[in-house]
C-alpha cells in the first residue's frame, strides 16, 4: 500500500522573553508550558536552531524524561519537531523514560550529537509542579554557557517552528519505526529502546558485580533500602540492584515512576526522604540511598540513618577510588568540586597528590576538565556526585561505589566514615535555603553584601561570637577562568574565608523557579577526632549568626529562618 508522507509545516509564533536555561536546563512551572501558546515549541525550536545546520541534517538525537507529567505530550511534540528539523534518528526510552545518567550514557556510546531530557530534577511535578528540558550535547554532558546563551538568544527572536504534527509514534513499543516525509530522501527514524540496558551494561564495565552481590547476598548478607521517590529510577534500581546485584524485592521501593511522584519533592535530602529516614532509623538495614527524579542525584544513610554529607561522600570516594576497577584501571588525574562545595576534597587530593579544580555551580563546568583528561572524579554539595565516565552527576553509580567500598574494606557507612574523619579531619558543613524571595530583595542583598565584603578595611575584621573569634583572611566574587576554553564566568557566589579555615558562602540558585532562591553555606574544620561527632548546626551556629548580621537576611526578607537546611 502506498503511504503519503508526512507534511512539513512552518508554523509562525511570537517570542518569550523568559526562556533562559539555568544551572542545569530550563524549569518553569507546568502550567506555564501547558497555558502559554507554542511556549514547549519555542524553546524547543530555539534547542534545535542552536544546531549547526550541517551538524543537524540527520544526525541522530536522544530523548528521555523522568516521567513528570506533560513529558509524553512534550515527547511526542519534541519527535514531530526533530523530525521537521532535519533530524535524521531519535533514540527514546521506552514509555519515554530515560534518566539523566543513561540520557548521556546513550549519547556517549553511540555518538548522538546530543540529548533531550524532560525534566525538572528534583523539584517536584504535576500540573501543580514543575516541568523542565535539558539539553546535553555531544560529549554527553549538559550544554555549556556558550550554547545556552545561544539558545535565549535565539528564544527571544523566534518568528517560527517547524513540526510534522501528523507524524504519531508508539512510545511503549520497543524497536524502530520510520516515517516518509515530504521532501526528504532518507526516512525519519525513532528507535525505542530498553531504558536500562544500555547503561547497565555500561555500569558492568567499571564495577566488580561479583563483590557487590556477594555482600548483598548470602548468610551475612549487607540488607539495604534503596527509595526510588516514585521518579525515573524504579525500573533502574529494580533491574541492577535487585535483578542483577541479587538485593531482595522489598530492599527496593517507591519504583514505579508517577507522573506527580506520588506528591512528594523527589529531592533525596534530609528534609524529602523522610520515609527513608524513617526506616533506617529503625536499624534493620545497613545501607540506604534515595534519588531524585531523574536519577543523577543521591543520598546516602548508614545503619540507624546515619547521614552522609554530599561534600564527605565525595571526599570518601575520592579516597577509596583504589577500591573500584575502573579507577585501578584508569588511574587518578585530577578532582573537581563546586565551589560552595566542602574542602573535605582538597585534603584528600593533597594526601594523593592530585590537583582540585574548584568550579561554579552547575555540572556542566566539569565538563572540559573531563574531556581534557584533567578530572577523574567530580562532585558538590547538591547532592551530585560522577565521574569521567559520562559527564553527569551520577546517583545509582555513586550508590555502586559506596557498596563497592564497603565490600572492599568490610565496614559500615558509619565506621567509612568515621576513618576518614579521624584521618583527615572533618568539615562541618551546612547550606540554608531562603526560597521564593522577592527577586529584588534578594538580589539587594547580594549587591550589598558584595560592597561590604569587598571593601579593604572588611578583609582585617575579626568577629567575635561567644568565645569564639572569626579573622577574615579573604573575600572575593568568586570567579572562574576555564582552564581549558579560557571562558571566564564572573559572579557566581560571594565568599568569605576564615583564618581558621572556616568558610561562609552567599550565591543566588539559578534552578529554582518561584521567586528567588538565596543560598547561604557555612563550613568549618575539625581535625580532633574527640570533637567529630557533633551537630553540624550546633558547631557552625556562630558562622552562621556571623552570617545573619552581616546579610541582615531575616531584617530584609521578614522571614524568621531558611526554608529548607541541608
Ligand atoms: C542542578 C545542577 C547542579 C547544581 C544544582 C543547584 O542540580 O545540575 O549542578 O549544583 O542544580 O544549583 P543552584 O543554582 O540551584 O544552586
Ligand atoms: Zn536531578
Amino acid at each position: 500500500m502506498e503511504v503519503n508522507p508526512i507534511p512539513v509545516l512552518t508554523i509562525q509564533t511570537v517570542p518569550y522573553d523568559d526562556q533562559k536555561p539555568g544551572s542545569n536546563g530550563f524549569r518553569k512551572p507546568t502550567a506555564v508550558f501547558e497555558s502559554k501558546r507554542n511556549y514547549l515549541q519555542n524553546f524547543i525550536q530555539s534547542v534545535l536552531s542552536s544546531i549547526d545546520l550541517r551538524d543537524r541534517q540527520g544526525c541522530t538525537m536522544v530523548v528521555g524524561s523522568d516521567g513528570r507529567y506533560f513529558s509524553k505530550t512534550a515527547t511526542e511534540i519534541i519527535v514531530q519537531m526533530a523530525a521537521a528539523n532535519g533530524i535524521g534518528r531519535l533514540i527514546i526510552g521506552q514509555n519515554g523514560l530515560l534518566s539523566t545518567p543513561a540520557v548521556s550514557c546513550i549519547i556517549r556510546k553511540i555518538k548522538a550529537i546530543g540529548g533531550i531530557i524532560l525534566t525538572a530534577s528534583h523539584n517536584p511535578g504535576g500540573p501543580g509542579g514543575d516541568f523542565g528540558i535539558k539539553f546535553n550535547v555531544a560529549n554527553g554532558g549538559p550544554a555549556p554557557d556558550t550554547v545556552t546563551d545561544k539558545i535565549f538568544q535565539i528564544s527571544k527572536t523566534i518568528e517560527e517552528y517547524a513540526i510534522c504534527p501528523d507524524l504519531r509514534i508508539d512510545l511503549s513499543r520497543i524497536g524502530r519505526q520510520d516515517f516518509d516525509l515530504e521532501n526528504k530522501f532518507k526516512p525519519f527514524r525513532v528507535e525505542i529502546v530498553d531504558s536500562v540496558d544500555v547503561y547497565l551494561n555500561m555500569l558492568r564495565t567499571l564495577f566488580d558485580f561479583n563483590a557487590i552481590k556477594s555482600l548483598l547476598t548470602g548468610p551475612n548478607q549487607l540488607r539495604i533500602r534503596i527509595d526510588a521517590m516514585n521518579g525515573v529510577m524504579g525500573p533502574y534500581v529494580r533491574r541492577i540492584l535487585c535483578d542483577e546485584l541479587g538485593a531482595p524485592a522489598n530492599s527496593a521501593v517507591n519504583c514505579v515512576p508517577l507522573e506527580d511522584f506520588g506528591g512528594q519533592y523527589p529531592d533525596p535530602n534530609l528534609t524529602y526522604a523522610t520515609g527513608l529516614l524513617e526506616t533506617m532509623k529503625g536499624g534493620e538495614h545497613g545501607f540506604g540511598a534515595a534519588f531524585d527524579a531523574d536519577g543523577d542525584r543521591y543520598m546516602i544513610l548508614g545503619e540507624n540513618g546515619f547521614f552522609v554529607n554530599p561534600s564527605d561522600s565525595l571526599a570518601i570516594i575520592a579516597a577509596n577510588l583504589s577500591c573500584i576497577p575502573y579507577f585501578r584501571q584508569m588511574g587518578v588525574r585530577g578532582f573537581g568540586r563546586s565551589m560552595p562545595t566542602s574542602t573535605a576534597l582538597d585534603k584528600v587530593a593533597k594526601a594523593m597528590k592530585v590537583p582540585v579544580y574548584e568550579t561554579p555551580t552547575g555540572w556542566k563546568y566539569f565538563a572540559t576538565l573531563m574531556d581534557s583528561g584533567r578530572c577523574s572524579l567530580c562532585g558538590e554539595e547538591s547532592f551530585g556526585t560522577g565521574s569521567d565516565h559520562l559527564r553527569e552527576k551520577d546517583g545509582l553509580w555513586a550508590v555502586l561505589i559506596w557498596l563497592s567500598i564497603m565490600a572492599s574494606r568490610k565496614q559500615g557507612v558509619e565506621e567509612i566514615v568515621q576513618d576518614h574523619w579521624t584521618r583527615f579531619g572533618r568539615h562541618y558543613y551546612c547550606r540554608f535555603d531562603y526560597e521564593a524571595l522577592e527577586p529584588r530583595t534578594a538580589v539587594f542583598i547580594i549587591r550589598d553584601l558584595d560592597a561590604l565584603i569587598t571593601e579593604k578595611s572588611f578583609s582585617s575584621q575579626k568577629f567575635a561570637v561567644g568565645s569564639q573569634v572569626f579573622s577574615v583572611e579573604k573575600t572575593d566574587s568568586f570567579e572562574y577562568v576555564d582552564p581549558v576554553d579560557g571562558t571566564v564566568s564572573k559572579k557566581q557566589g560571594l565568599r568569605i574565608i576564615f583564618a581558621d579555615g572556616s568558610r561562609l558562602i552567599f550565591r543566588l540558585s539559578s534552578s529554582g523557579t518561584m521567586g528567588t532562591t538565596l543560598r547561604i553555606y557555612a563550613e568549618s574544620y575539625e581535625k580532633d577526632p574527640s570533637k567529630h561527632n557533633k551537630e553540624p548546626q550546633a558547631v557552625l551556629g556562630p558562622l552562621i549568626a556571623i552570617a545573619l548580621k552581616l546579610s541582615q537576611i531575616h531584617e530584609r526578607t521578614g522571614r524568621k529562618g531558611p526554608t529548607v537546611i541541608t
